[in-house]
This record gives structure tokens, C-alpha cells and sequence, in this order.
């Protein structure tokens, strides 16, 4: 699988080890920055990422901040994203089996390399469960629809 990912200046270190992670399972990584310890803006690496993925760029994506919040939200302001912070493997699973997330996002300030392994295990392992859960999915598309004047 292709896998788009970014991060701020907060998430560099961890960043790198997720996509050594990912390359040991046989994935292609895509590096959308930053790769600096010198501040920046998490939305505009959130914004890059969301792009990515929304244009199909890349199949899916991982974000990475100090909480995963703040690149979450700007990734999510993308047409098409649904991007979701995880900070426990099984929140990963349902992100994918019931939402259909397209991006996960972690805190490298709040959860540990281990577990930001396992959160990107269950999230890949993970398959969209559709029935019921594509309706609601549907429908928070046509929140995006309806507020985005599409
Ligand atoms: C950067 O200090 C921090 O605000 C950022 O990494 C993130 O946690 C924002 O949501």
C-alpha cells in the first residue's frame, strides 16, 4: 500500500520510526514533512497530507503532531478526509471498520513508539465494514457537502 505521511516539528523523531515501521511490513511511504526540529505550522503539513490522500496520491494517510489534534483538524477541513486521532489500537480498528478512516493521527507528545505501532496495525489490518456503517459514513459527507457549498 502506498502510505502518505506527515508531521510538525514535534513529531519528527517518531515520525521516522513509523516509516521504518511501515517499510519493514513492504509498504511505499510517501514523506510530506516537515523533517525539521524547528517549529512550524501543523496545518499546513495537515493540509499536504489531506491532499494527498483526497486526490489519491496516496491510498491513506498518518498525521503526527504533539496530540494529533491540531494536524487532524486541518487535514480534515480537505474535501473527502476523515481523518481520526488514536490514541489506543482498538479506537484505530473501529476508525477504520466503522468510519472509513482515510487518515489516523497521533500525539508523538502523547502515546509511546510501541503503541503508535500497534495503532498503525490495527488501522491497516482493519477493513471498512460498509451496511450500516456506510450510511452514517455517507451522511457525514453530506454534512461536508451541505457546508462546503459542493
Ligand atoms: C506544537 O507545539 C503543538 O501545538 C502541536 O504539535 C499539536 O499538538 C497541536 O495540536
Amino acid at each position: 500500500m502506498k502510505i502518505g505521511i506527515a508531521n510538525d516539528h514535534s513529531a519528527v523523531d517518531m515520525k521516522n520510526e513509523v516509516v521504518d515501521y511501515l517499510k519493514s511490513l513492504g509498504h511505499e511511504v510517501v514523506n510530506y514533512g516537515t523533517d525539521s526540529y524547528e517549529s512550524c505550522n501543523y496545518p499546513e503539513y495537515g493540509e499536504k497530507l489531506g491532499n494527498a490522500v483526497a486526490s489519491g496520491e496516496v491510498d491513506q494517510g498518518i498525521a503526527i503532531c504533539g496530540t494529533g489534534a491540531g494536524i487532524s483538524l486541518a487535514a480534515n477541513k480537505v474535501n473527502g478526509i476523515r481523518a481520526v486521532v488514536c490514541s489506543d489500537p482498538y479506537t484505530a480498528r473501529m476508525a477504520k471498520e466503522h468510519n472509513d478512516a482515510n487518515i489516523i493521527a497521533f500525539g508523538a507528545r502523547v502515546i509511546g513508539i510501541e503503541t503508535a505501532k500497534c495503532i498503525v496495525d490495527e488501522w491497516l489490518n482493519a477493513k471498512f465494514e460498509g451496511g450500516r456503517h456506510a450510511a452514517r459514513v455517507d451522511m457525514i459527507m453530506d454534512v461536508e457537502k451541505r457546508n462546503h457549498n459542493l
